[in-house]
């Protein structure tokens, strides 16, 4: 492994030598979700390494484990409308920066080194901006060494309460965090990113755990309740295929943005496959007292249990199962009669990365890609292409795209791989029109969607200014090369 410093150093050369005038228009105006009155809520936020038991009780501690005030997935939960005023404290080792994933945040408080903001570095401080517009259910997470930061532990989960929710009467709101941990026997953190498994469908973890514990929680909920449970899969890499031990279970929102209610009885295998940083909130109706549901992943080839839901009686009537809609999603949506198509490939790296038209010197890019160096060693992946900067290349490739601010778009994106990859876009919530393979599920609303090999995914949104990155959440192909960018002007 190339240390961090030497590509720092090394990229600074790369970096000045790669400036020449520019073609890529004036920088974007960064908009901002929420009136300037909306009520602030001040955070101080610290990211440190800690010691935690992760291999069970009476087992060896891990080491430099990374989390957000000293909480393994600190949970910040706020009132849709908030802006929160993040004061970010870097106390990790190394570089890192902080973004607001599917929250519509203003570009500059995006936290993507080089392109938004130069990367922290130990010991310093960062205010990010993030204006909380729309309820869900969102996360953070470093966006500099990200299969390392995020593979050790850092993970944050954010709820943006809609108070019309509280009507809806749901007895209990249950996280369902699936993150596997990549551990020897002794706790000591095994290598997050290796040469095979970025090729491939990227190095899993040795250890499977929900919510952080390798025993699969159980949780008590009242006979004939109603359950929401909100489901995230925090992993760098593991794919899931969800699914729950009733018919009587319904996806009431996607990434945070509710639909009308999917029962997952009636889905294609009755599973919805999830891929890293994909949520959904289901809506769960209780068994009689002392039964139990279970919830799965039914992907590997012995299904794992993630969580037992247990019904304890609370003198509760049995009631037929009407899901619970949540009060429709207001983000900006895309003019279908005007957009503009665009075409996709996510495809391995073949040759060299096509080199950008680079920024002028004076571009706050520039500067930041000479004082930061948040990129992977290798390149085995492309956009149409074009693989981010990797190894001694810290050159950015060129955007995909220059958007106009307002503008509605459709992308075509097919992965021409023999891999899934969740795509994920920046600043925007997108609406899913349609899959090549998947077929009967009505559009929907989502931040990251998943693209199975040979598939051909259309989503739809409106551009909104700024500098977005478009990647595969899966960490290691993100640090591999598969992500590339959108100005939008
Ligand atoms: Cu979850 Cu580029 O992010
Ligand atoms: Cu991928």
């Amino acid at each position: 492994m190339i240390s961090r410093r030497a590509v720092l150093l090394g990229g600074a050369a790369a970096g000045a030598a790669g400036f020449a005038p520019s073609a890529l228009g004036r920088m974007p105006l960064s908009r901002d979700t929420l009136p300037r009155s909306a009520p602030v809520r001040h955070l101080a936020l610290a990211a440190a390494e800690m010691e935690v038991a992760l291999l069970g009780p009476d087992k060896p501690k891990t080491k430099g484990f990374c989390a957000y005030n000293g909480t393994p997935f600190l949970t910040l939960r706020a009132p849709q409308g908030t802006r929160l005023m993040v004061d970010f404290d870097n106390r990790l080792p190394d570089y890192t920066t902080v973004h607001w994933h599917g929250v519509r945040v203003p570009y500059l408080s995006d936290g993507v080194s080089p392109l938004t903001q130069a990367a922290i570095p130990a010991g310093g401080r960062f205010t990010y901006d993030v204006p909380l517009p729309d309820p869900g259910f969102y996360f953070f997470h470093p966006h500099c060494d990200e299969t390392g930061q995020v593979g050790r532990g850092l993970v944050g989960l954010i709820f943006v309460d809609d108070p019309a929710e509280a009507k809806l009467g749901f007895d209990l709101d249950h996280i369902i965090a699936v993150k596997d941990w990549r551990l020897d026997e002794s706790g000591g953190w095994l290598p997050m990113f290796t040469d095979e498994g970025a090729s491939t469908a990227g190095t899993f973890g040795t250890v499977r755990a929900t919510n952080g514990q390798v025993v699969p929680p159980r949780v008590e909920a009242p006979a004939h309740g109603d359950v929401r449970l909100r489901v995230i899969v925090a992993d760098s890499t593991r794919t899931i295929d969800f699914g729950c031990e009733t018919d009587e279970a319904a996806i009431i929102a996607i990434d945070g943005q509710a639909l009308p209610p999917l029962l997952l009885s009636k889905l294609p295998d009755e599973i919805w496959r999830m891929g890293p940083a994909m949520r959904i909130d289901v809506h769960v109706r209780m068994p009689g007292p002392g039964e139990e549901v279970k919830v799965y992943d039914y992907r590997t080839a012995e299904p794992y249990l993630l969580t037992t839901l247990v019904a304890v009686d609370k003198g509760r009537r049995k009631t037929p199962f009407k899901p619970k809609a949540l009060p429709a999603a207001r983000v900006p949506l895309p003019d279908m009669k005007r957009a503009t198509r665009l075409e996709y490939l996510v495809q391995t790296a073949a040759g060299p990365t096509i080199i950008a038209p680079a920024l002028p010197a004076d571009d706050p890019l520039a500067k930041a890609l000479i004082e930061s160096a948040c990129v992977g060693s290798k390149a085995f992946w492309a956009i149409n292409r074009n693989s981010w900067g990797a190894g001694a290349d810290l050159r950015l490739p060129p955007p995909l795209q220059i958007l106009k601010d307002g503008e509605s778009y459709i992308l075509s994106i097919t992965n021409v791989t023999k891999h899934v990859h969740p795509m994920h876009l920046h600043g925007h919530v997108f609406r899913v029109l349609s899959s090549s393979k998947k077929t009967g599920i009505p559009p929907y609303l989502a931040d990251t969607v998943m693209t199975e090999p040979n598939e051909t995914v259309e989503i739809a949104f409106r551009a909104n200014s700024g500098d977005w990155v478009f990647h595969c959440h899966i960490l290691e192909h993100m640090d591999s090369g598969l992500m590339g960018w959108f100005r939008v002007v």
